[in-house]
């Protein structure tokens, strides 16, 4: 895992954006693997712009989305759907039918999970997977206590969860957050074949510590990625302030700077 440790969230999207603009002009046929939040605003509107510059296109790229509220529609404003063509895919040239997040008004859900895993095998794999991180450490959807091994399926959010997205919710009210959402399981995040994860606020502090120096437990998800091979950390000062090891990180990526982080 490195871990690239960042004054602020402009530094570390910039960063994250100059490493997806290189991955895509390396392959212009990229399956990207996308997140939803607050967190990778930024770095979508820096793709946007580069995009606009001619810096880079994405209209031979795929993408697929990590996960979706069970119940909200395509058109629903919280609906992950709506976020990704909002926030991202108006603003560039993917191909849009080339552009998947998982169905969270699906009759069956199971085969639509299936479904969703199959068309990730189909399109060849997710070449580059950004991640946001829950503040309880769940990567996607899959919250603490889910296996470490499952693949997209449906899950019960917890309170936690529930709380902190609230804010995204017409006058914050939690009554209108989803209880359940569809997510890509930690199993098929750990198929990509490399992962970007963001984290900027001291509210990712405790996910952070997990995420890098804890034990690899189903209570902290995301500590699964300690044994992906290919593995960025991208944290803000804030978001890494219970990190033991902050200076060795710190050495390390100042010797390899970004090309070869
Ligand atoms: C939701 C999403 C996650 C995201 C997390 C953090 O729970 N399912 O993919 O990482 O929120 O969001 P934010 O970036 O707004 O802190």
């Amino acid at each position: 895992m490195k871990v690239a440790i960042v004054q602020n969230p402009e530094e570390g999207s910039k960063l994250a954006a100059e490493i997806f603009i290189a991955q895509v002009q390396q392959n212009p046929k990229t399956v990207l693997g996308l997140a939803t939040g607050s967190t990778p605003v930024k770095l979508y509107n820096l793709l946007a712009e580069a995009n606009r510059a001619g810096v880079v296109s994405f209209k031979e790229c795929q993408s697929f989305n990590l996960d979706e509220y069970i119940g909200l529609a395509p058109t629903h404003e919280q609906s992950y759907h709506y976020f990704m063509k909002t926030q991202l895919f108006d603003h560039i040239d993917i191909d849009q039918t080339k552009t998947h997040v998982p169905d969270g008004l699906a009759r069956d859900i199971a085969a639509s999970c299936k479904a969703y895993e199959e068309a990730i095998a189909a399109a060849g794999g997710i070449d580059i997977q950004l991640l946001g991180i829950g503040s309880d450490g769940h990567i996607a959807f899959n919250e603490p206590g889910c296996s470490l091994a499952c693949r997209t399926h449906s899950q019960v959010l917890t309170q936690q969860t529930i709380s902190d997205n609230a804010r995204l919710f017409f006058n914050g009210r939690i009554e209108e957050v989803p209880t359940q959402a569809v997510t890509m399981g930690i199993g098929s995040i750990m198929d990509a074949k490399r992962v970007v994860l963001l984290a900027f606020g001291k509210g990712k502090q405790e996910a952070i510590a997990g995420l890098v120096e804890g034990a690899v437990t189903t209570m902290c998800p995301c500590s699964a990625l300690q044994y992906h091979n290919d593995c960025i950390v991208i944290c803000d000062e804030e978001a890494a302030g219970k990190l033991r090891n902050v200076a060795y990180y710190k050495y390390i990526f100042s010797q390899t700077g970004v090309s070869n982080i």
